[in-house]
């Protein structure tokens, strides 16, 4: 049973890694297969919300009614997102973006030294996206989504008020790699709120109830 808790309403989301180039055949990137918000973009739609998602590169299929733009880097993801944000009431970042590029992409395959050097990289931070989005003017209701593998509510809260943001989906990093199932903590103005342990599909229903009922 699925009300359209969101009927009308804009949604945006990123979601899956973001891919930092090395060179032509080579990069960087984070552990992420998408999962939680892509189960998120389907549940809002489900919802009657019009989806938009920015995804970085996945396996996964664009769920039901939901619109997607494809991008790569943390860059890329960054713009396609202040291109819809304005438009949006709801934005929820899911995506694990890489928190650093390199400060140049070689333009050929680096090669292999016959002496064994290893090449030196220089690396510079990308953009905070979800942090970008919500300092801009009149803001969309911004979601965040933070895996700790300790102190989950005490640096979970630290986040959400560095962020700038009313509320944060917090969980225990690595066992939801991955996985099919997830246990998150909404952490928010009004302290912390415990979910059960479900599907990646079941908590995304429960997630979108919870954000409809905190933006009315
Ligand atoms: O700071 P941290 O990476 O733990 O924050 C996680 C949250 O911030 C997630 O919601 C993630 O999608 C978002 N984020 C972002 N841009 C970044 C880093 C994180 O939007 N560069």
């Amino acid at each position: 049973f699925v009300t359209q808790s969101l009927k009308g309403k804009k949604v945006l989301i990123t979601a899956g890694p973001t891919f930092e180039a090395i060179d032509p055949v080579r990069g960087l990137t984070n552990r992420s297969s998408g999962k939680m918000g892509y189960a998120l973009a389907h549940a809002a739609a489900c919802a009657g919300a019009q989806v938009t998602l920015v995804s970085g590169p996945t396996h996964l299929d664009t769920p039901f009614q939901v619109t997607r733009v494809d991008v790569e880097s943390a860059q890329g993801m960054l713009d396609a997102c202040l291109q819809y944000s304005s438009q949006s009431d709801i934005f929820i970042a899911v995506a694990a973006v890489a928190d650093w590029r390199t400060a140049n992409v070689a333009t050929h395959k680096i090669k292999k030294q016959d002496d064994n050097d290893v090449p030196m990289l220089t690396f510079v931070q990308n953009p905070d996206i979800l942090q970008t989005i919500a300092s801009r003017n009149n803001p969309p209701y911004c979601v965040g989504f933070a895996a700790e593998t300790e102190h989950l509510i005490e640096f979970g809260q630290r986040k959400r008020l560095k962020k700038g943001i009313p509320l944060l989906i917090a969980n225990n990093g690595p066992a939801a790699f991955g996985a099919d199932d997830n246990q998150v903590v909404l952490l928010d103005d009004a302290g912390i709120h415990e979910l059960p342990k479900q599907s990646k599909i079941s908590l995304a229903h429960t997630l979108v109830a919870e954000i409809a009922q905190r933006l009315n």
